[in-house]
């Protein structure tokens, strides 16, 4: 079985829409939590974590976002669950993303997409490890 980490972004927080998103995790067959907090990120956190789009146009603003209002950082355990979350969650643009993805039924902007899921198994590694290291 593969872990993932999940973030629900400070829009999913604010918009009250932390439930609905949990409650489609949880009710996929199979899947479990097994860790969850509410946290606000720090600038060294946010850094590391989206080191690989640094330099890019959007990556300031990104930054900002994340640490405008806590996060609920989760670790998901399953089945292919890792492409089963970025699945879940739909792709980045929520323009692009259809009705019954994450991002789809509830996305505003690119920037505000509601949930970060791990892309890959060296990337779930990375986040994890950084995220929930005790764990
Ligand atoms: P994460 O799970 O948050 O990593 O999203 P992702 O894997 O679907 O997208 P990616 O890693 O490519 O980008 C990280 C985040 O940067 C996205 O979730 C968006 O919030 C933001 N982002 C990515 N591309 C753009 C862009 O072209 N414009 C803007 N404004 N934001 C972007
Ligand atoms: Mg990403």
């Amino acid at each position: 079985t593969q872990r993932t980490l999940v973030l629900l972004k400070p829009d999913a927080v604010r918009r009250a829409l932390v439930g609905e998103i949990i409650g489609r995790i949880e009710r996929k067959a199979g899947w479990s939590i097994t860790a969850l907090e509410l946290r606000t990120l720090d600038g060294s956190t946010l850094e590391q974590h989206y080191g690989e789009h640094k330099g890019r146009p959007f990556y300031e603003p990104l930054i900002e976002f994340m640490a405008s209002g806590p996060v609920v950082a989760l670790v998901v355990e399953g089945e292919r669950v890792i492409e089963g979350v970025r699945a879940l969650a739909g792709p980045t643009d929520p323009i692009a993303a259809a009705p019954g993805s994450i991002r789809g039924d509830f996305g505003t902007i690119v920037r505000e997409n509601l949930i970060h899921a791990s892309d890959s198994e060296e990337s779930a590694i990375r986040e994890l490890k950084l995220f929930f290291p005790e764990h």
